[in-house]
């Protein structure tokens, strides 16, 4: 039988996808869509306000951290909602037992993101070492050809021979351990839930989290967050660090204790934090913390390669139109 416009599923996107990308023309061959495509207050992405409006009847969602999905969202979206697809990784905006109880599958993306997140770790964390915030900020501000006469002028630290530990040897944590190497590091630790059997092929050890502060001259938090480790790095944590350490957040904003890293990195506990993650996103612009010189601060751009984001949207995608089929998502979140 013929079907008319108005029996194809709704899906309906919290945020813009690619146009030119593969995603979106083959969520319009199948489905009625419906993609947020305004600024509202200065903000790209949908208002929750909005957001409980615009869900209402949608067959599928497909939405990117950190719109929250929760009850009150689910409510609003109605008993037809068949399947969520988060473009993300990170799954902490989302209740999963929530969506469980009401049977609805929930898809996200891993893998297609691991190098760029990694890569983007590396780069956050040579910025940091090497100072690269008080560079750009001397010469936009004019204060370079004052202060280029010292040899030691702006320098900063090396990863060469450095004792380097990475929180949360999963995918990303991995991806990032060996492009370390090539970095000619010296010892390589980790900490986490439990040992991986992998860690052999980076030549990683497994230490506990206090360890782990006491030796590490860069500490790189690469791990998923969980109700147990929020604010995980708090002051008594900053207090095991050397005080030459460098802190790398790339995971999320909620482990680090933001009022104790500010302490932190003011009365020299630590030398230096590069954080691609805050708590709240996005950070306000007042916050104390991008007053320091030795504070680099980036907007959640991990993952935030061309490449990536395609692939990301993409996987989206695909795993949208398994669960309206009422298949097995490609990449289900593992519940
Ligand atoms: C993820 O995939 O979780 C990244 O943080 C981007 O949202």
């Amino acid at each position: 039988s013929k079907r008319t416009m108005s029996e194809r599923p709704k899906a309906y996107l919290t945020q813009k996808i690619p146009v030119d990308g593969t995603g979106l023309t083959q969520l319009q061959a199948v489905c009625d869509v419906n993609m947020y495509d305004e600024v509202e207050g200065g903000q790209i992405s949908v208002s929750r306000e909005r957001l409980l409006k615009d869900v209402v009847g949608a067959n599928a969602l497909i939405l990117p951290y950190p719109v929250k999905v929760d009850a009150e969202l689910l409510d609003a979206a109605g008993s037809q909602l068949k399947v969520i697809a988060t473009v993300s990784v990170g799954l902490d905006h989302i209740d999963l037992k929530e969506c469980a109880r009401r049977r609805i599958p929930v898809g996200y993306t891993p893998d297609v993101l691991t190098d760029a997140v990694a890569e983007g770790t590396i780069g956050l964390t040579l910025a940091t070492a090497r100072r690269h915030k008080e560079g750009v900020q001397a010469v936009s501000g004019g204060s370079w050809g004052s202060t280029w006469d010292s040899c030691l002028y702006l320098c900063g630290q090396e990863l060469r021979g450095a004792t380097v530990g990475i929180v949360g040897l999963g995918r990303i944590g991995l991806g990032v351990a060996r492009r370390l190497r090539a970095f000619s590091i010296g010892r390589l630790m980790y900490c986490g839930r439990s040992p991986k059997d992998y860690a052999g092929e980076v030549e990683a050890e497994y230490v506990s989290f206090d360890q782990l502060l006491e030796n590490s001259d860069f500490v790189i938090a690469c791990c998923s967050v969980n109700p147990s480790n929020h604010n995980l790095f708090d002051a008594a944590a900053f207090k095991k660090m050397k005080k030459s350490a460098i802190l790398i957040n790339t995971s999320r904003g909620i482990l680090v204790d933001q009022d104790a890293l500010y302490d932190a990195l003011s009365s020299g506990e630590i030398l230096r934090a590069g954080l691609d993650v805050t708590s709240p996103e996005p950070f306000p612009p007042d916050h104390r913390l991008l007053t320091l010189p030795n504070c680099l601060v980036l907007p959640h751009l991990g993952s935030a390669s061309m490449r990536a984001r395609h692939a990301m949207v993409d996987l989206a995608v695909r795993n949208t139109l398994a669960g309206l089929r009422g298949e097995p998502l490609e990449t289900p979140v593992p519940i």
